[in-house]
């Protein structure tokens, strides 16, 4: 499993950028700006993880060991998945032997996706 280096490491577009002023709130613009500034939202999306809170469960895990050995993983609350896609892979869930259930009250693209 990938190991959370201490600097996020910058990828994909630069950042810094604006977003235009529409019909927006501005505290949606704001919001919407520090998203899309985000160094983890852009390395989640080079790395192919649903969000950059993948690297929230990787840094508890590189600190607590809380994944080691799983065998089955039940995600509460898991849209829109990067913490499922964690804990299949460490399972080795697949389409066939699935390890892990994923529960929310949102919808949630299957896996692999
Ligand atoms: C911060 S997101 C989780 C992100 C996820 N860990 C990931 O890595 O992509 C929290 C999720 O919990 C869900 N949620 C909150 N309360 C819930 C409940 N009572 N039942 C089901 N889902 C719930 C929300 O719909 C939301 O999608």
């Amino acid at each position: 499993m990938a190991k959370t280096p201490a600097k996020p490491v910058r990828v994909g577009r630069k950042l810094g950028q604006k977003v235009k002023k529409t019909k927006l709130k501005a505290s949606s613009r704001r919001w919407i700006e520090r998203h899309i500034n985000d160094p983890y939202v852009q390395r989640a999306k080079t790395e192919g993880f649903r969000a950059r809170a993948a690297y929230k469960l990787l840094e508890i895990d590189e600190k607590h060991q809380i994944l080691k050995g799983a065998r089955r993983i039940i995600d509460l609350g898991a849209a829109p998945g990067s913490w499922s896609q964690i804990a299949a892979k460490v399972t080795g869930s697949t389409d066939t032997e699935v390890r892990v259930a994923a529960i929310d009250f949102l919808e949630m693209a299957r896996f692999p996706a």
